[in-house]
C-alpha cells in the first residue's frame, strides 16, 4: 500500500523542482522568445543620454511587470481547479515568454539592467497567484481579467512617456499592449467574475509599488 503515497510525493516533489527551475529560468536564464522582437517601421534614432537613460528605467519596469506576470501565472496554474483551467494558465504563461524576452533584449541593446527587486516581485507574485487559485477558477480568471485590464493602462502609461526618439521600445509595448487586451478577453471569456472594488484598489496599489521600485531598483 505503500506505492500510492510514494508517487503522491514524487509528485509533489517532482511539480516543488518543476517551479524552482522556472523560477530560475525567468530570473537569471537569458529568455528564449518564440516571436521576434517586434520591428518598428523606419530607421533608428540615436537616443541622447538622457533619453537613453529614461527608456532603460521604463523598460526595466516592463521587465519587472513580466516577472510578476510568469510568477502570477504559474502560482495561478498550481491552484487551480479544472484542468482545463490550468492549462489556459500555462499556455498564457508561455505566451507571456516572448514579451519577458523582448522587454531583456531591449534592456540589452540600450545598456540597462533588470530590476534588484525581481526575486521579490516573483515570490510576492507567485504566491497571489497561488492564493487567487485557492479561491476558485471564476475567482482567478477574474484576476487575470482585471490585472490585463490595469497593465493595459500602465502600457498606454509607458508608451506616452517614452522618449519620442525610442521606437524601438515602442514597438515592443504596443505589441505587448495588444497581447494583453487578448488575454484579458480569454480570461473574460472562460468565465472569470468581476472583482470586489476594494481588491481592485489594492491590486492598483501593489502594482504602483512595482512600478516605482523598479524604476529606481
Ligand atoms: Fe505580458
Ligand atoms: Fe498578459
Amino acid at each position: 500500500m505503500s506505492a500510492p503515497s510514494e508517487s503522491r510525493s514524487f509528485g509533489l516533489t517532482d511539480r516543488i523542482i518543476g517551479q524552482i527551475d522556472r523560477a530560475i529560468k525567468v530570473l537569471w536564464s537569458p529568455t528564449r522568445t518564440a516571436r521576434e522582437v517586434p520591428a518598428h517601421p523606419g530607421g533608428e534614432p540615436a537616443l541622447q543620454e538622457s533619453e537613453r537613460l529614461e527608456s532603460c528605467r521604463l523598460m526595466r519596469v516592463n521587465h519587472a511587470g513580466e516577472v510578476s506576470a510568469q510568477a502570477l501565472y504559474q502560482g495561478q496554474a498550481l491552484t487551480a481547479r479544472e484542468g482545463n483551467v490550468s492549462e489556459a494558465m500555462r499556455r498564457a504563461a508561455d505566451e507571456e515568454m516572448d514579451h519577458l524576452a523582448w522587454c531583456e533584449t531591449r534592456l540589452d541593446e540600450l545598456g540597462g539592467r533588470t530590476s534588484l527587486l525581481n526575486p521579490l516581485w516573483y515570490l510576492g507574485s507567485f504566491a497571489v497567484g497561488a492564493l487567487a487559485g485557492v479561491l476558485g477558477d471564476r475567482t482567478s480568471l477574474g484576476f487575470i481579467s482585471e490585472t490585463e485590464k490595469q497593465v493595459e493602462s500602465h502600457l498606454s502609461d509607458h508608451l506616452a512617456r517614452l522618449p519620442a526618439a525610442d521606437a524601438r521600445s515602442r514597438a515592443i509595448l504596443e505589441q505587448m499592449r495588444h497581447d494583453e487586451i487578448m488575454h484579458g478577453a480569454a480570461a473574460a471569456s472562460l468565465g472569470g467574475a468581476p472583482l470586489p472594488a476594494v481588491v481592485r484598489a489594492a491590486m492598483r496599489l501593489t502594482s504602483k509599488g512595482l512600478t516605482h521600485g523598479s524604476y529606481w531598483l
